[in-house]
């Protein structure tokens, strides 16, 4: 049975001052129907035969992220707490030896908890699709379409499809009902070779979700970062469950490397893969094309994207008066906001912090937040 794994403990600093480190991106409310992205990210599931799903977030949102669970009455296996963000290798990890500990080895669907799908059946089926091969123990990617080169994503190179060997002249806009061997993975590149990746049309934004069994993710993890594999061994040897909630040794995981399953495992792994000589051989590593209208919501220029918007190609969300304003995002949570004979603008006003960036430079609002945690 596929079990998901929702990985809830990002910062998501991009969006500041909506997020915030004691209410990040994950449980913002950015659609108009009321969900977080984390509830988004569990009703998703809806059209699909799985187990329980497992939480793994940081202590500090324990009951942020219980209360946003609880209010959609779902059920799940608990919610993991991290003493510390020690990013997404060993949070896979400790849900992928919680999985084994439990005496299965199911197939894990990893799902980042910080995206917007719009279309949940072209979800579904991709998912569908990939558990028909990650049954065979196969590693599982998905595909997003590359279509500009965005430097903050991983990029999953295409190789041979893997019901037939004719089509690997054909670019990614192709065949989105096939799953193609991975040739390469590289994770967040520079921008000159994201340019490149993208001209070439042989490369697809890694979603950042993933899917294979959980002995097999434990394999990997273990081969390319001991290190890592082990602290989290350690870290689970002491379990605390109290209610829903399940905490590691704290130690043992404070003491734990830092890394991203992309720069642990997919780099590694799919380096090897590709230096092997038999294409069956490497076959082994597989992207799945995902065209489900996906955004990772990884900045405001994003935000603007995904909310509606009015004839000018205005977003607006709480009291907004506008004269002559074009393409612009505003945020008015607590007092009304007026814009006159602006264009591209992000606007966002919180209760002690307003932001006015021009949407092109909006990645940089980390700046601020790098010199807001200097200035502590
Ligand atoms: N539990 C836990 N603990 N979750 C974490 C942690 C952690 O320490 N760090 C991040 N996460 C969660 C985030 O909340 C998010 O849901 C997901 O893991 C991915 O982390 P991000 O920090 O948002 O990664 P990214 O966006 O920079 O890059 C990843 O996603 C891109 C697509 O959105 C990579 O997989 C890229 O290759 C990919 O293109
Ligand atoms: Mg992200």
């Amino acid at each position: 049975m596929l079990t998901p794994i929702i990985l809830a403990g990002g910062s998501g600093m991009r969006l500041w001052p909506l997020s915030r480190g004691h209410f990040p991106k994950q449980f913002l409310t950015i659609q108009d129907d009321g969900l977080s992205l984390l509830q988004h990210t569990i009703t998703r599931l809806n059209g699909l035969e799985h187990a329980a799903p497992m939480l793994i977030c940081n202590e500090e949102h324990r009951f942020i992220a219980a209360e946003q669970v609880r209010q959609l009455g779902v059920a799940h296996s608990g919610i993991f707490l991290e003493p510390v963000g020690r990013n997404t290798a060993p949070a896979i990890a400790l849900a992928a030896l919680k999985a084994v500990e439990q005496g299965d080895d199911p197939l894990l669907l990893v799902l980042a908890a910080d995206h917007v799908i719009n279309d949940n059946a072209a979800f579904t089926q991709a998912v569908e699709h990939a558990a028909s091969i990650a049954q065979s123990d196969k590693f599982v990617t998905f595909g997003i379409v590359a279509n500009s080169p965005e430097t903050g994503y991983g990029y999953i190179k295409r190789g041979d499809a893997l019901s037939s060997d004719n089509s690997s002249n054909a670019t990614c806009n192709d065949a989105l009902n096939e799953a193609f061997v991975v040739d390469q993975f590289v994770e967040k590149p520079d921008l000159a070779t994201a340019q490149a990746y993208v001209e070439s049309g042989q490369y697809y934004w890694n979603s950042g979700m993933f899917m294979f069994k959980a002995s097999r993710y434990l394999a990997e993890l273990n081969t390319h970062r001991p290190d890592i594999y082990q602290a989290c061994v350690q870290a689970m040897a002491i379990q605390n469950q109290d209610l829903d909630f399940v905490r590691v040794d704290k130690a043992a995981f404070e003491a734990c490397p830092d890394d991203s399953i992309d720069y642990a495992v997919m780099e590694p792994l799919c380096a090897k893969a590709s230096a092997k000589e038999s294409a069956k051989e490497s076959a082994d590593v597989v992207v799945i094309p995902l065209d489900a209208d996906w955004n990772d919501v990884g900045g405001f220029a994003a935000l603007w994207q995904v909310s509606a918007q009015d004839a000018n190609g205005n977003a607006f969300k709480g009291d907004v008066k506008a004269v002559d304003t074009k393409n612009t995002l505003v945020f008015g949570e607590d007092k009304l906001v007026a814009t006159v004979g602006v264009e591209g603008l992000v606007i966002i006003n919180t209760k002690d912090a307003v932001l006015v960036a021009h949407k092109d430079h909006s990645q940089r609002v980390k700046e601020i937040v790098n010199q807001l945690k200097a200035d502590k």
